[in-house]
């Protein structure tokens, strides 16, 4: 039913009075980038082979073995909570546990996906500062409980960037690997903010992928300025055996495929993707100097890829609400998240910024 106009009317000034361009709520509040888009435009002429077999697929399936420097198997899927899940359900047996850090958007945002799609596959929490696994913490839960009663640990997965916007170096992802290989765990990464990890470390994608030991991964394009879709990478070609059959059985084969396909070839053909990621970046970096300083503001973790995440007191935070600014405060950990994303402006981080000064001197 249609809202009477006098009521549209009034929410619309409403909105309008406290209405922001963008927000820090979400990279994925951003729309589609310039360079997906002129894609997307352009896959849209005549017929293609449908679910798949088109050229924009193997274009962008392509396009993404170039940056990786290897040969790799890549499907396209809908969305990073069906990525994550069939890749690890591809990598486990129902009796098997998948470890992951305790905040891992696998176990705190997916509504159980993993555990449903590997048909009952444990997932075990690892603690661990700035959101990051460590070596030790893999080794103490595998070892605690061998036995029979007991779910045995296959996987590993790890989240690059992490929830809390850190990133693992290289050199820390051996050292997982190392760990997770002493115990013949296989190697997930949830790189639905890959983009801005690999952009944060300036390291070429193999370093902190297959040649980390990384068997899968969950490419992120939404984050990134496609509009619907993510790739999911598998450089253990072998344990791609038969994904397709898991996609189609999760909903996950689009028959008009092209359409997920085209944005990523705009998106890595000229290498947008890291462009997009670095200003993302940069805009978290911005932000970050205009607010740390602040009284009653504390930044809560280090600032290494798009997100800043805050102590900011209730009522600065309600404050910044009514002022029409939309953000979280309890994505995984009890801080406000404040997200940038390919098309954060300077004026956006400043009009905030200066906002939230206001408001914490009062
Ligand atoms: C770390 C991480 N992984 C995966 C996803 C993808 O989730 P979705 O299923 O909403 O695309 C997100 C999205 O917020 C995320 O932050």
């Amino acid at each position: 039913m249609d809202a009477p106009r006098t009521l549209m009317k009034c929410l619309g000034q409403d909105m309008k009075k406290n209405s922001k361009p963008r927000h820090f709520a979400s990279d994925n509040y951003a729309g589609i980038c310039p360079e997906a888009l002129a894609a997307l435009a352009q896959a849209n002429t005549g017929h293609e082979v449908s679910y798949g077999d088109d050229t924009w697929t193997a274009k962008a399936s392509d396009l993404i073995r170039d940056v990786f420097e290897t040969n790799c198997e890549v499907f396209l899927v809908f969305n990073g909570t069906s990525a994550n899940s069939l890749s690890l359900a591809s990598l486990c047996q129902p009796y098997h546990s998948i470890l992951c850090h305790e905040i891992a958007h696998v176990e705190v945002s997916e509504c159980g996906a993993p555990e449903f799609f590997a048909n009952g596959t444990k997932v075990l929490l690892l603690p661990g500062e700035n959101g990051k696994v460590e070596p030790t913490a893999i080794e103490r839960a595998v070892t605690r409980r061998t036995d029979i009663h007991y779910p045995k640990a296959r996987a590993l997965t790890l989240t690059q960037a992490t929830e809390v916007g850190t990133v693992y170096t290289p050199d820390e992802l051996k050292a997982l690997w190392g760990a997770a290989r002493k115990f013949g765990l296989r190697v997930h990464m949830d790189g639905a903010r890959f983009a801005n990890a690999v952009a944060s470390l300036g390291v070429a994608p193999k370093e902190v992928t297959w040649q980390a030991g990384v068997d899968v991964l969950s490419f992120g394009g939404t984050k990134n300025g496609v509009g619907v879709g993510e790739a999911v990478v598998f450089f253990n070609v072998e344990l791609a055996q038969e994904f397709d059959y898991r996609c189609k059985q999760g909903g996950q084969l689009a028959s008009k495929m092209r359409f997920l396909s085209a944005p990523w070839v705009g998106l890595l053909q000229d290498g947008a993707w890291l462009r997009h990621a670095k200003h993302a970046n940069a805009m978290a970096q911005r932000l970050d100097a205009a607010i740390r300083e602040l009284p009653r503001v504390r930044v809560a973790f280090p600032v290494e890829t798009n997100a800043v995440f805050a102590a900011i007191p209730d009522d600065v935070v309600q404050a910044l609400h009514q002022r029409g600014w939309k953000f979280y405060t309890n994505v995984g950990v009890d801080y406000a998240r404040l997200m940038c994303s390919w098309d954060t402006t300077k004026e956006d981080v400043d009009s905030f910024a200066a906002d939230l000064k206001e408001l914490t001197a009062k």
